[in-house]
């Protein structure tokens, strides 16, 4: 073998040597950045930012919004007006929560915090499963703000502050 020849091998055993795992890594980087794009994780259009302080201190909207999501969503166990009597109540133990009725105990906490993290994730062992796959932060979000309004829950929680609704990030919600 000349040296150019040799030069030459080296050179491209070089090549395909670094070429792999130069491209393994970017491959994977775009891969991540590919799927953060198609499936974000707040269910948000690809490029829109989420205010979440908004979307934490709610408005009279998210009460109505959420009022409709829980139609769709929550009364066939905690009924229609809900106070616990969906019609698949009678079957489940424990029984759905009453949000009309202040003095039902919960198992979970009734601030607005720890109601969108039984949303998210249910009560481990009973019937309330977790919505976090099938309800965007910002639906979880106005779910709570309408359970706010009813008279289980209203009396008993503190209405998210400026400071709570700054410093809140979903990820840090768990
Ligand atoms: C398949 C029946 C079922 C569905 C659907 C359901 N829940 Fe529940 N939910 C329950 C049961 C049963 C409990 C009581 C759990 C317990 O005692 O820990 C419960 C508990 C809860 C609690 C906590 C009460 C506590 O004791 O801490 C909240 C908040 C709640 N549900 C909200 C909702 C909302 C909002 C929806 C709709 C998005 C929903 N649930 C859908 C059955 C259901």
């Amino acid at each position: 073998m000349d040296n150019r020849r040799t030069m030459e091998f080296f050179l491209i055993a070089g090549f395909l040597g670094l070429a792999g795992p130069i491209c393994a890594l970017l491959g994977v980087r775009d891969g991540e950045h590919l799927a953060s794009v198609a499936y974000p994780k707040s269910g948000t259009p690809a490029g829109m930012a989420i205010d979440f302080k908004s979307v934490v201190m709610g408005s009279p909207g998210d009460e109505e919004k959420g009022r409709t999501l829980f139609q769709a969503n929550c009364v066939a166990c905690h009924g229609p007006m809900a106070d616990g009597k969906g019609p698949a109540a009678a079957s489940l133990t424990p029984p759905p929560r009453n949000f009309q009725d202040a003095k039902a105990r919960w198992t979970r906490g009734r601030e607005p915090q720890d109601i969108y993290r039984t949303l998210s994730e249910g009560s481990p062992g009973t019937a309330m499963i977790g919505f976090a796959a099938s309800l965007t932060v910002q639906d979880r979000w106005a779910i709570v703000h309408y359970l706010g309004t009813l008279d289980g829950v209203r009396g008993l929680y503190h209405p998210v502050d400026e400071a709570m609704a700054s410093a809140w990030r979903p990820e840090k919600a768990r």
